[in-house]
């Protein structure tokens, strides 16, 4: 069956009881229920991985990199300073979706900045819980009729 990943980043095992006001009131738990019931329909695979630590997102991708077909990343604040993030992506051949829960680009002035933005294939961010749903169905789409 064909398999997306889906990386969740820094503090977004939080997801639900932080800064509710910002990223929602929806759990991780119940935003990774609803992208494995999308998966699910759509005859796609999920693994889905958090981690507060780098290393472990950058070993992801390297050991996921001839495994799946595609990837969903929200790589909270790393993604506005990591380089080695960034050149991780960079390093597979893959199709890779970038999502943001808030709009990064409405935010503070650190946060409206991606340094992966060259790098993957496109972003979602500003949706909350849907951005991750929406890029999912655009990573499905990627997979299912890539882009010309
Ligand atoms: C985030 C936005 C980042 O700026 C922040 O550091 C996060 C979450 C989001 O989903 O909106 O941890 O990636």
């Amino acid at each position: 069956m064909p398999t997306i990943l889906v990386l969740h980043g820094p503090n977004l095992n939080l997801t639900g009881e932080r800064e509710p006001a910002v990223y929602g009131h929806v759990t991780l738990e119940e935003i990774n229920a609803q992208l494995r019931a999308q998966a699910r329909e759509a005859g796609f695979e999920l693994e889905i991985v958090q981690s507060n630590h780098e290393g472990v997102l950058i070993d992801s991708l390297h050991q996921a990199r001839r495994r799946v077909q595609a990837v969903v990343i929200n790589p909270g604040a790393l993604g506005h300073y990591s380089f080695a993030l960034r050149d991780a992506i960079a390093a597979i051949s893959l199709p890779v979706v970038e999502v943001h829960l808030s709009n990064i680009y409405a935010r503070e002035p650190f946060r409206r900045q991606s340094v992966l933005a060259d790098v993957v294939t496109g972003q979602i961010t500003g949706f909350g819980a849907h951005s991750y749903y929406l890029g999912l169905a655009a990573a499905i789409a990627l997979c299912t009729a890539p882009q010309k």
